[in-house]
């Protein structure tokens, strides 16, 4: 498996300065710029929309991972495919047909990721994993960052890379909140390739960023299942 990827949550980062501060997550090694999107209905908070993922598209080459926490989420697919987002994920709660939501992501040409929030059974993936590009599990409610890690979660992680596994597809898995240095470990040895990180990315300002990230993936990489087991192949 190679080293997992850290996606910085701009939602930690400056509001007032957030072309800089992309550019700052960019620079400092982000592999994946993770942008929470809210609408005060589907969670109880609001953040960004369309217009503002377009504003920042010229400040990084890297993808743009657009988590969607809104509903209905249908009408706004082409807003966001069309402003630059990358992947696209988006929640079955926000319905109403997750299906159809995840092929008309795929029809814009654009990756489509799943997301499972603590509640949700990693049981409900089991007709959509042909056919995502990407499942996001939410260690978290969703709706703000800076909340306490659920552990429960780690178990669905697991249980989700058996699911990746077997269906032998190249497929994201990957964790969203609460991820610091405390915990990015136990997500990756439980399979995750992917970690978001808000509160833990933009801790200390900018002249922390690089330092942050990099003891991020330094922490997830020690923590990588080895491909073998000790002494070789059985
Ligand atoms: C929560 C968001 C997360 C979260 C991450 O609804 O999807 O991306 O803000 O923030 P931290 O890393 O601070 O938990
Ligand atoms: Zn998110």
């Amino acid at each position: 498996m190679a080293a997992p990827l850290i996606s910085p949550s701009i939602l930690s980062a400056d509001f007032a300065r957030l072309g800089e501060e992309v550019r700052a997550i960019d620079a400092a090694g982000a592999d994946w710029i993770h942008v929470d999107v809210m609408d005060g209905h589907f969670v109880p908070n609001i953040t960004i929309g369309p217009a503002v993922v377009k504003a920042l598209r010229p400040h990084t080459t890297k993808p743009f991972d657009v988590h969607l926490m809104i509903s209905p989420v249908d009408a706004y697919l082409q807003a966001f495919a069309d402003a630059g987002a990358d992947i696209i994920t988006v929640h079955p709660e926000a319905g109403p047909h997750i299906h159809r939501t995840v092929q008309a992501i795929r029809a814009l040409g654009k990756k489509a990721g799943v997301s499972l929030n603590p509640g949700t059974p990693a049981k409900m993936l089991d007709y959509l994993i042909d056919d995502v590009d990407l499942v996001l599990v939410m260690s978290v409610n969703p709706g703000f960052g800076g909340q306490s890690f659920i552990s429960s979660q780690l178990r669905k992680i697991e249980a989700v890379r058996k699911m990746i596994d077997k269906s032998g597809r190249d497929i994201r898995l990957e964790v969203d909140g609460g991820v610091d240095l405390t915990t990015i470990g136990s997500c990756v040895a439980a399979g995750a390739d992917v970690l978001v990180a808000g509160t833990a990315t933009f801790r200390g300002g900018p002249e922390r960023y690089a330092e942050n990230i990099a003891g991020l993936k330094q922490a997830g990489q020690q923590a990588m299942p080895l491909d073998e087991p000790a002494g070789g192949p059985r």
